[in-house]
């Protein structure tokens, strides 16, 4: 993998940056810019080096279709106001575009191409839609370390067609958890929560002969918590997924590894409800399961108690509404306290939970924080990640 950061000879160079722009939005404001501010670096050192940039990125996941919540027109604003320089964003359908409308203007230097998840042939890996961008840029860089699990386009495709590069944000993150990974001392815990259960159950198979403890919360617990027979009324969910529960379970035990699930959680009849403490066998089937319980949280805080190594992946409830925000918080200050008197090394990753704690002030209070979910993961279980693979 070669780093952007060694070349030397980009001056006027049409540079096709994919990033990982997708940060949370709510209406068309940014509820936490950090995805944002990690990628400056990059950004900042093209401009140096008198490059042209043009961005690719997606945000949410438009599959397919143009949604208009979804435009990357906030984020550009935001890129606008932090580098302080013009960022043009293009809407034209990419599959017309010409690259010779492009920087006619010789002060024109940063464009972004309208959220790339607009077009099917993105997450279809596309050969034809890649070639076609491809043409539009003279070097490909990979600067979304977080999507690098993602096969698609953008990530997988392009650069079979330009000499590639890894941005900044990616060297950083690779090289983080290369060391975290040849370190690492036991007992080792890993709490993997938030909504994406599909990105993530099937990895946890994988995980289990690394780990010592997993900390199933967030929606992924449902899966667990409905497997050992309670209903969990209309809580979110993944379909089938009984027999890679199972398997789950039973490879736990041979390898010894503690799979935790919660005891007790808090519930509601709408997301934006107050809450509701219940055992397991309590709920109603117009409820559905927000945060974990107050026995779950005394479990895990044990859990972190006795573990020298923690990661964290994912909210333990909808934090979004302050009344479900309570499992995710004590976890982060047990974690943080800890942490402080040296007792455990400790790594968070994913979109949600690093806005978390930005909301709680206290990102800074890890050892490493990565910009990625599901790649985090996939990255520990020791996978080859295609935009990784891409780029070498
Ligand atoms: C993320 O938020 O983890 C990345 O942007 C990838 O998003 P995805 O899970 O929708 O592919």
């Amino acid at each position: 993998m070669r780093s952007i950061i060694n070349e030397k000879n980009l001056n006027s160079k049409k540079i096709l940056l994919r990033l990982d722009l997708n940060v949370p939005l709510e209406k068309d404001k940014i509820i936490d810019t950090t995805r944002i501010d990690k990628i400056l670096p990059t950004l900042k050192f093209l401009i140096k080096e008198k490059a042209k940039i043009i961005i690719l990125s997606h945000v949410g996941r438009p599959k397919g279709k143009i949604v208009k919540e979804l435009s990357l027109k906030p984020i550009c604003e935001e890129l606008q106001n932090k580098l302080k320089k013009k960022v043009k964003l293009i809407g034209d359908n990419i599959r017309k575009i010409k690259n010779k409308n492009f920087f006619n203007d010789y002060n024109e230097e940063i464009i972004v191409l309208e959220n790339i998840r607009f077009y099917s042939e993105e997450e279809q890996n596309d050969s034809k839609f890649a070639k076609l961008i491809s043409n539009l840029g003279d070097i490909y860089v990979n600067d979304a370390f977080s999507c690098s699990h993602r096969a698609h386009a953008s990530i997988y495709e392009i650069p079979k067609f330009l000499p590639s590069f890894s941005g900044l944000q990616l060297d950083l993150e690779v090289n983080a958890l290369n060391k975290i990974i040849s370190e690492i001392t036991r007992p080792i815990t890993c709490i993997i929560g938030g909504s994406k259960i599909s990105t993530k159950i099937n990895i946890i198979k994988n995980l289990i002969p690394k780990f010592d403890n997993i900390v199933i919360v967030g929606g992924m617990a449902n899966n667990f918590i409905e497997f050992y027979g309670n209903s969990i009324g209309k809580s979110i969910k993944e379909k089938n997924c009984d027999r890679i529960v199972r398997e789950i379970i039973d490879l736990s035990k041979k390898e010894k590894c503690k799979i935790i699930y919660p005891i007790d959680v808090l519930v509601s009849k709408d997301l934006n409800g107050s809450s509701q403490k219940k055992e397991l066998n309590e709920i109603l089937t117009d409820e559905m399961i927000l945060d974990i319980g107050p026995k779950t949280i005394e479990k895990i805080i044990n859990i972190i108690d006795n573990s020298k190594t923690i990661l964290w992946n994912g909210p333990a409830g909808y934090f979004e509404n302050p009344n479900f925000a309570n499992g995710s918080i004590q976890i982060a200050k047990k974690i943080i306290a800890n942490n402080k008197v040296n007792k455990i090394f400790s790594v968070v990753g994913g979109g949600d939970t690093v806005s978390l704690l930005n909301n709680l002030k206290s990102v800074n209070s890890f050892n490493f924080v990565s910009t990625a979910g599901g790649a985090f993961l996939e990255y520990l279980e020791g996978k080859n990640l295609p935009g990784i693979t891409a780029l070498n």
